[in-house]
């Protein structure tokens, strides 16, 4: 049997994405629509998402084809994203997965989201494979993970409240930036100094120890709340127009301090020193730099190019070939849920790790 051709479809927020990815050729044909009707919002509006990928998918889908010079029928399978994400935007891309693959008479790969960033960097680097900690932070989801191989995912910590791109998002409305706020704040903050205001680190402290509850767990909303009091503050001392360059950058440099130190902690109880970044906040050039930083010269970064770190179906197509493999497939019965379970997700040994013994 020839090395499968697989069509990835990604709708599960505001991006309409596809890509046709071949088991030996790698990334053929990459097409992504960002849609901009939210920027008005200053955030994604779930009904606004659904509409624009109903009117976007099948022409993305067909010029993702003509970028690799392919043709539907020369695809092997489809690899669609089912969940989690917005329910309405996810059924579109779902519905049109499912229609096609059964016209075609091909199978159909339900992939989870998350797990597809987990996949991105491997586009771009054959050697971004397991075993590695993973830290996935987008707009919905914090998940630090250690995956021994494929498909195999250790869970360490996972945010208790806000999502740290969520975060950006909320402190960027505050500071009146535009929406995707992880961006704005980056070059904004890049004009401001780090250490001009101290935010607090939620759920890192120097005393905790590995079987703490929240040693590897993340919370962002107390660290909202503080820079939106420090924003108060200081728009009351009536100088916010020069210091918003500096609370961007106290903010982010409060984030990828707790990213950072937690993902080490895994680095550390696991003794792998490969960490991949996946999901739209790996693109931070602080949080790579950092993270790159602590883990020294024996360590490795996996990490995707700007554009592959966001949503995008590339990744969805690359998962969709490891599920396929796995015998993961889908029947016509497969539909979209807004909260997914992530797939070979389980709990650390309550023993933890113990390198080397
Ligand atoms: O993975 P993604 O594209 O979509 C979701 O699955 O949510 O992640 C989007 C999130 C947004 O919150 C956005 O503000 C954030 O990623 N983001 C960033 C950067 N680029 C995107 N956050 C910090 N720094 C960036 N450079
Ligand atoms: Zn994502």
């Amino acid at each position: 049997m020839t090395p499968p051709l697989v069509l990835g479809i990604e709708t599960s927020c505001d991006e309409t994405s596809a890509a046709l990815v071949g088991a030996e050729e790698g990334l053929l044909g990459h097409v992504i629509h960002s849609q901009d009707v939210h920027a008005i919002y200053g955030g994604v509006v779930p009904e606004l998402a659904a509409r624009a990928h109903l009117g976007r998918v099948q022409e993305v889908v067909e010029e993702a084809l003509k970028d690799a010079g392919r043709e539907l029928s020369d695809v092997d399978a489809l690899g669609v994203t089912v969940g989690p994400g917005l329910i309405g935007a996810l059924l579109v891309g779902v519905a049109w997965a499912k229609g096609v693959a059964s016209s075609l008479g091909k199978p159909l790969v339900p992939i989870h989201h998350m797990e597809a960033h987990l996949f991105g960097p491997s586009l771009e680097d054959p050697t971004a494979e397991p075993p590695f900690v993973a830290l996935l932070v987008s707009g919905g989801h914090t998940l630090l993970l250690y995956a021994p191989e494929w498909g195999k995912y250790f869970l360490m910590g996972q945010t208790r409240d806000d999502a740290a791109g969520e975060a950006f998002d909320k402190v960027a409305k505050i500071l009146e930036l535009p929406y995707p706020g992880g961006p704005a704040i980056q070059a904004l903050a890049e004009e401001g100094d780090r250490k001009a205001f101290s935010l607090p680190r939620p759920m890192l402290r120097g005393n905790q120890s590995i079987g703490d509850k929240d040693y590897y767990d993340f919370s962002f909303s107390g660290l909202k709340t503080a820079t939106a009091n420090l924003i108060s503050k200081v728009e009351g001392d009536g100088v916010l127009e020069e210091r918003r360059a500096d609370i961007a950058s106290a903010f982010q440099e409060a984030t990828v301090d707790v990213l950072a130190s937690k993902t080490m902690r895994a680095v550390e109880e696991t003794g792998c020193r490969r960490v991949l970044l996946g999901g739209g906040v790996s693109a931070n050039s602080r949080l790579r730099e950092e993270i790159l930083d602590r883990l020294g010269a024996e360590g490795e970064l996996l990490v995707s190019s700007p554009r592959l770190a966001m949503d995008n179906g590339a990744m969805v197509a690359k998962a969709a070939l490891f599920r396929l493999d796995q015998g993961d497939v889908g029947s016509q019965e497969v539909s979209a849920s807004a909260n997914l379970p992530f797939p070979g997700l389980i709990p650390r040994p309550s023993g933890g790790f113990h390198p080397g013994a």
